[in-house]
């Protein structure tokens, strides 16, 4: 077993925007994080991962970078970073911090440098295609009003690329000066003593430039055409290269590519680019229409094994692009929100791979509730709005379907407390809270023993305690149960068994094992199953005698 700390980890991810408000003007920023280091520390966790937090228009919530080197306006000060800094490192906190670097803002100098001219020095730090050649072939835009990610600028009759929004331009990976930029921004965070970078969207940033046509269609598969592509890993190399390999710092790509080789070759130590990956197939598996237990079984399952002899993997069910987890993949009714919290926090942090946990699924917040589109401040939703609009879309429809799985159900903030807008800000909050917060908060469960709260301490707690949980082989049980999950993780003579029914109503795993010698290490229920009989919602870890 090849131990690394960053294996070892527990991720916490913290949404800067929605966390905790100092200055009253409604949006959290880096002195209301560090108001709240102590509660993090409380958690247990060991790494937070921090949103973009770099100057930026907000086109994007920060990932529309317009410096990279300085602090957004809304956050605080290059001295309040200093000072989050020192303040987790001094609690024994690692901090990783976002990279953005697919692309950056229009509000970027690069940009503008780039756009003032055909022959400017930074003009090649982009995509651009000149409309004399006619108009480019097809690229689809993941947030664009049209879905059209080439945007016509008449300044220098060209059109730029933007995958994501239109102020969010590509940037120009296949160039060694743009490069050396990113370089540089790394070093510079990296010299600071930040522990990581987890490189966003990063998996696109490599582009075959002459851009041939793709097929009619391409865009329902889009991260096949998008995703490692070119000379990505030779990117990745240079990187590790240049700056990975000269510090302490975890690295990890949001995306893993199309095929277990590509995540594979992103993740394998011997070829010196990143230590873990976050695959997507888990995590878009819930449907506003329920999903299959045996399918959720299947993918994980499938990329445990992808990793079992080299490389990791990143586990994770919830983040700032998704839907509140228990909303999503468990049950947000009052019978059952917080057991189903429970039992998903306890997959999540008894699977091997690194877990990232995101702010406010502690408490099991859910979520927004949103029923009209005036609710909504998220650029993908809001486009995505007036392009049902303007096809003539069935728009009550869509407001559903966003009410389900909008990123802006994720970001509404975090539930302190009951008094005035759950004690996120003392002035009127970028979003609303959820009116839920009055119940729903960590002061009122920091009072109760059995709360969501202390049993995510509690498993965190018995993950760092237990090594097997980390590094112990996955053996899936009871593989064509439609209810539950069940699996072992074994180390070094050691056997822990993990049970976990997804559903609302009793249900039983079949696991061939004998329990009766059974300890229980945890469970969300006062008194556990010894039988594998499971109660709704039932989580349960055993050590097997
Ligand atoms: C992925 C980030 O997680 C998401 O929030 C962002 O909108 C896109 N990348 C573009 O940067």
């Amino acid at each position: 077993m090849d131990r690394k700390w960053w294996k070892e980890a527990v991720v916490y991810q913290v949404y800067p925007r929605s966390f905790k408000d100092n200055d009253g003007d409604g949006v959290g920023d880096l002195k209301g994080i560090i108001s709240k280091l102590d509660y993090i520390k409380s958690l247990g966790i060991d790494v937070v991962w921090l949103n973009p937090i770099y100057s930026s228009p907000n086109d994007d919530n920060g990932y529309d970078v317009s410096d990279y080197r300085n602090i957004m306006k809304d956050f605080g000060t290059m001295e309040d970073f200093d000072a989050l800094l020192k303040g987790m490192h001094t609690r024994g906190i690692k901090l990783v911090m976002d990279l953005v670097a697919n692309h950056s803002s229009d509000e970027h100098e690069w940009f503008k440098q780039s756009r003032s001219s055909r022959n400017n020095p930074y003009r090649e730090y982009y995509h651009w295609w000149n409309a004399e050649k006619g108009k480019p072939p097809y690229r689809y835009s993941l947030f664009d009003v049209n879905h059209d990610a080439w945007r016509y600028d008449s300044l220098t009759n060209a059109y730029y690329l933007h995958y994501f929004s239109r102020k969010q331009p590509d940037l120009n990976w296949e160039n060694p000066k743009l490069r050396n930029e990113v370089y540089g921004i790394m070093k510079f965070w990296a010299d600071k003593g930040i522990d990581g970078f987890r490189l966003d969207a990063f998996q696109f940033a490599a582009k075959d430039t002459t851009f041939p046509a793709f097929p009619k269609g391409f865009e329902k598969n889009f991260t096949q055409y998008y995703g490692v592509q070119g000379n990505l890993h030779g990117y990745l190399q240079e990187m590790n290269r240049e700056v990975l390999s000269k510090y302490n710092v975890m690295s990890v790509a949001e995306g893993a590519g199309n095929t277990f080789e590509d995540g594979h070759n992103l993740v394998d130590a011997d070829r010196n680019e990143l230590n873990m990956a976050y695959a997507f197939e888990g995590v878009d598996i819930a449907k506003p229409e329920g999903y299959s237990v045996i399918h959720l079984k299947q993918v994980f399952t499938k990329w445990d094994s992808a990793f079992a002899a080299k490389g990791w993997l990143s586990i994770f069910l919830a983040n700032h692009d998704q839907a509140r987890l228990v909303s999503r993949f468990g049950n947000d009714s009052p019978e059952f929100r917080a057991v189903s919290s429970k039992m998903l926090t306890t997959f999540l942090m008894t699977m091997r791979g690194t877990p990232y946990y995101y702010n406010g699924d502690e408490l099991g917040m859910t979520n927004a509730g949103f029923s009209t589109i005036d609710d909504y401040r998220d650029v993908q939703t809001l486009n995505e709005y007036q392009r049902q609009k303007n096809i003539g879309a069935d728009l009550p429809a869509y407001l559903k379907r966003i009410a389900f799985e909008s990123r802006d159900n994720g970001r509404t903030p975090f539930q302190w407390n009951s008094t005035a807008h759950a004690g996120f800000t003392t002035g009127t909050p970028w979003i609303k809270v959820n009116p839920n917060y009055k119940s729903i908060n960590a002061a009122a469960q920091e009072k109760d023993a059995n709360s969501t709260l202390n049993y995510f301490r509690r498993i965190v707690k018995l993950r760092k305690d237990n090594l097997i949980l980390v590094y112990g082989k996955y053996t899936l049980l009871d593989a064509q149960n439609p209810d539950t999950y069940a699996y072992t993780r074994e180390l070094n003579g050691r056997k822990l068994l993990v049970l976990l029914n997804f559903t609302g109503k009793a249900a039983s795993a079949q696991t061939g094992l004998d329990l009766s010698n059974a300890t229980v290490l945890i469970g969300n229920y006062q008194k556990s199953s010894k039988n594998g009989a499971l109660m709704p919602y039932e989580a349960v870890v055993y050590e097997l005698k």
